[in-house]
């Protein structure tokens, strides 16, 4: 095979389908100390009308072929080439249905891309989506190609006491010389990105789930022996799932089995492989003193999320890559609507959007963009975007926010008839949306081809002798080229307030379709305020002019709570921008009276719910700030940022630290329940406020903290607010943080490296060189280099130091990481694509350091596509 990687574009128009297809395949996998074999059987058959002289070809990416043959006969190798790099012909004619078998060899111990076969610490495991099973063993690697699969491993049987692969376990008994096996078949057919293996010396929980037609469905999860008590919460997560996805679309579990296992090394969250889910350790293990409140609610999320994929990804499957929000946008969707009935809808819907607005609408707006269904790809592991999973997920929300629930229900009642058991497009989908409630989505379609974030204006009159409202809605948005979209289809969610905060009207849905729309709504007693765009109905950003007052009265009294919150936001960012603005000319900060007023409301309303508390009295945060500045200047915003956050601390500081006081819980009971939980939020909010003073009295209540905190939520606060205030506290909370917690603990040690890497001090670049340096830092562990390299580029001012340090740092540890793990290091360097935002400067600096990787000899496909995507 040839050592230099062809750069090909595949394209969505280009979709055929293939010759031949694989109906059913047989694996063995001999695991051995240095290498393993893998001897494949496929079942073939030609397709009814392709050519009897048709060629067949397979994937196969770093391959050692031992040998392969046809219905028994050895293939000559006359008979075949590698085409492509990645790509195996064998000649036709070949007979309408035949056997290929073959053998490979490959070493799982030498992967470091942590794709197809590989060792994490000492557990063998997969991960083939998108393409990694071509890296086991020679196949039509692709989702339109299902196939039943039957499984057998053997390995040394006291270092992998545990085998596993998809669906049932047939046989198992012991070889000679101390080894075993394991037989597994999957009565499911599937893509080979579905599949999976495993073979470990693990531990493990059981658990049972009855279905409600009464199946019982044995529950293992698996993990290294040492962290088997942290896997409760995951096993509990996954019972709820169950049954809310029985209670909510009537979907059933299929199989009699579900197993888990928790690996320390991947690439992603968690992977969906059909009865055998492979997860990150940080997506599923949790104690409380190692797991924040918050990784209790990802994980809950994460186990649903790959939990409902059984329906909505492998049940019906993707025909193509390019269809992935086919399953992503609809399984996230799922699990925000299962977190938003396990929590708090509000709380859930508030967290959502801000993911939209920090990640997604910056990769919608900078050369990245694309749409929630691409055009091209090079690198396949490029497009797990944010606005495929994301944006994805805005955009079911939005079936279900035009169709209501009952409507979407049909919808996906219609698509499981329809399409199960197939791999099917999101076209697909649109239309089973569109027949079971008889409407029209043609237009919908726009979503899927059209990138960018629409922009929203909204111009009310009132007419007082006819008592009439009328609401003009005007849509825009540009395209990545450049050029105008073509107007979309969304719902506008809007309540009218009277006077005296009562609901004046029902609320409604505006269905907007054209790029300037009136709406006309007669016999409106009085002028109403508005409350525009619900719960986040569309993924838009809106226009509407209104003054602070009018923004503290909805803080007081829409009754949708995400728009109370939203008009909260509005009224910091304002203020904050102003700053920012008044910083660059040279002229002195301000606190806006009104703010101040309303954040004091906020803080002495008892009444309030303390996790929306909390994120009421949270700022914005960075990236969504930067987000609506004309050209981001990282200083200005970051000092407007802490200038507003220290002035409110000031003027609000004793109801700041009694509110700290009374949300204080007994440190030797831990509990996490939702009130726990909003005690612990409302107070840390309060003393993320109090630390923006950074004097010794507030220090000293943080340090307090940090030493006696009960679980990891205090600590992570506490030590976060010292972090970013240098000194002997500091350096107190962050030894104890390594000492006690961090430094036998893969998962702790990287909250203790994220904590420092996005503390926004002088010293940022030489701290996160210092961690780089550390002991236990390896860079073979992505959760690691996550945990510097992604919070380092979220820490505004100091990655973005003007003299180009932050960006050339990272660029060097882009380039050591892309010899080993391509996937992730291309997702790091994502972070320098958006410079167009940024002063000229910046944008010199982070160009130069893309050009740098783009020149660089060797660069892998992914980490190059991002690249020349960057600079296009
Ligand atoms: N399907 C997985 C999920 O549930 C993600 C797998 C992504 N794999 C990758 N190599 N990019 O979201
Ligand atoms: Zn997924």
């Amino acid at each position: 095979m040839a050592e230099k990687k062809a750069l090909k574009e595949k394209f969505r128009r280009d979709y055929t389908p293939t010759n031949y297809f694989v109906e059913q395949v047989n694996l063995l996998f001999q695991v051995f100390e240095d290498c393993t074999k893998v001897s494949s059987s496929l079942k073939v058959k030609r397709r009814d009308g392709a050519p009897e002289n048709a060629p067949f070809q397979l994937d196969g990416e770093g391959l050692t072929l031992q040998s392969l043959s046809i219905d028994g006969e050895t293939l000559p190798p006359s008979r075949y080439s590698w085409v492509e790099e990645d790509l195996l012909e064998i000649s036709g004619p070949l007979p309408s249905s035949f056997v290929l078998q073959s053998l490979v060899t490959t070493k799982p111990e030498e992967n470091t891309q942590l794709s197809g076969l590989y060792k994490s610490s000492s557990i063998y495991c997969t991960q083939c989506e998108a393409e990694g099973f071509r890296r086991i063993t020679l196949m039509q690697d692709r989702p339109d190609i299902m196939a039943t699969y039957e499984v057998r491993i053997e390995a040394d049987k006291e270092s992998c006491p545990v085998l596993l692969s998809n669906g049932n376990m047939t046989e198992n008994g012991d070889l000679e010389n101390g080894r075993h096996f394991a037989t597994y078949n999957d009565p499911f057919p599937k893509p080979s990105y579905l599949f999976a293996m495993v073979a470990g010396d693990l531990g493990f929980i059981r658990d049972t789930f009855v279905t409600r037609s009464e199946k019982v469905v044995a529950l293992n999860m698996y993990s290294e022996h040492n962290n088997v008590k942290k896997l409760y919460h995951a096993m509990d997560s996954l019972k709820k799932a169950m049954r809310w996805d029985e209670e909510t679309f009537g979907l059933e579990y299929d199989l009699d089995i579900f197993n888990v296992v928790a690996v320390n090394d991947f690439n992603m969250g968690a992977m969906e492989n059909k009865s055998l889910n492979i997860f990150n350790t940080s997506c599923v293990l949790a104690s409380p003193e190692t797991a924040t409140d918050a990784d209790y609610e990802r994980i809950q999320g994460i186990i649903a999320h790959e939990y409902f994929h059984n329906w909505t990804g492998n049940r019906v499957t993707c025909r193509d890559w390019f269809q992935l929000t086919l399953k992503e946008g609809l399984t996230v969707f799922r699990d925000q609507q299962f977190s938003m009935d396990m929590t708090s809808a509000a709380v859930k819907r508030i967290e959502d959007v801000n993911v939209v607005r920090s990640m997604q609408f910056p990769e919608d707006n900078g050369p990245m963009a694309h749409p929630i269904r691409p055009e091209s790809y090079i690198a396949m592991d490029n497009f797990y975007t944010v606005t495929v999973y994301r944006k994805g997920a805005e955009v079911i929300r939005m079936y279900h926010t035009l169709l209501g629930k009952e409507g979407f229900r049909k919808g996906m009642d219609l698509y499981f008839q329809r399409h199960d058991g197939s791999a099917v497009t999101c076209d697909d989908f649109r239309r089973a949306m569109a027949d079971a409630n008889g409407v029209d989505l043609t237009q919908f379609e726009r979503w899927y081809l059209q990138a960018g974030t629409p922009v929203v204006r909204c111009e009310a009159k009132y007419d007082v002798e006819a008592k009439r409202l009328s609401l003009l809605l005007k849509q825009s948005c540009r395209t990545p080229q450049g050029g105008d979209a073509l107007p979309f289809h969304m719902p506008i969610r809007v309540g009218f307030l009277a006077q005296d905060g009562s609901e004046l009207l029902p609320e409604r849905v505006l269905e907007l379709k054209e790029a300037s729309q009136e709406f006309v709504i007669e016999n409106v007693n009085s002028k109403p305020v508005l409350s525009l765009l619900r719960g986040f109905s569309a993924p838009i950003k809106l226009e509407y002019e209104r003054d602070d007052e009018e923004l503290a009265f909805l803080m007081a009294h829409d009754k949708d709570s995400f728009n109370r919150w939203e008009a909260g936001q509005l009224m910091f960012s304002r203020t904050i921008h102003a700053n920012a603005k008044a910083m660059q000319a040279g002229q002195a900060m301000q606190l806006n009276a009104k703010l101040v007023d309303a954040v004091r409301r906020t803080l002495l309303d008892t009444s309030l719910d303390k996790s929306l508390q909390a994120y009421a009295l949270t700022l914005p945060n960075l990236q969504n700030l930067a987000e609506s500045m004309e050209i981001v200047d990282p200083d200005a915003l970051v000092d407007a940022y802490k200038f507003t956050k220290k002035e409110i601390a000031r003027s609000l500081r004793d109801h700041l630290l009694k509110t700290y006081e009374a949300n204080l819980l007994p440190e030797d009971s831990f509990r996490n329940d939702a009130e726990a939980i909003g005690m612990r939020r409302l107070k840390n909010v309060c003393l993320g406020y109090l630390a923006a003073l950074g004097d010794k009295e507030v220090l000293d209540v943080c340090l307090k903290q940090a030493l006696t905190a009960n679980c990891m939520t205090d600590l992570v606060a506490a030590a976060s607010c010292l972090a970013a205030n240098p000194g002997e506290q500091s350096d107190k909370a962050l030894e104890h943080f390594y000492q006690q917690h961090a430094k036998d603990d893969n998962l702790v040690f990287c909250k203790w490296i994220a904590i420092q890497a996005a503390a926004c001090t002088d010293q940022a670049l030489e701290i996160v060189d210092k961690l780089f340096k550390h002991p236990s830092f390896t860079i073979k562990n992505p959760n690691i280099c996550r945990s510097l390299f992604i919070s380092f580029a979220g820490n505004m001012k100091h990655f973005h130091r003007a003299d180009g340090s932050g960006h050339r740092w990272l660029t060097d540890r882009i380039l050591e990481l892309d010899k080993l793990n391509p996937q992730t290091a291309a997702k790091i360097l994502t972070k320098l694509a958006g410079y167009k935002r940024f002063d000229a400067p910046r944008q010199a600096s982070m160009k130069a350091q893309l050009e740098r990787v783009r020149n660089t000899e060797g660069v892998s496909k992914d980490t190059m596509e991002i690249a020349i995507r960057a600079l296009a």
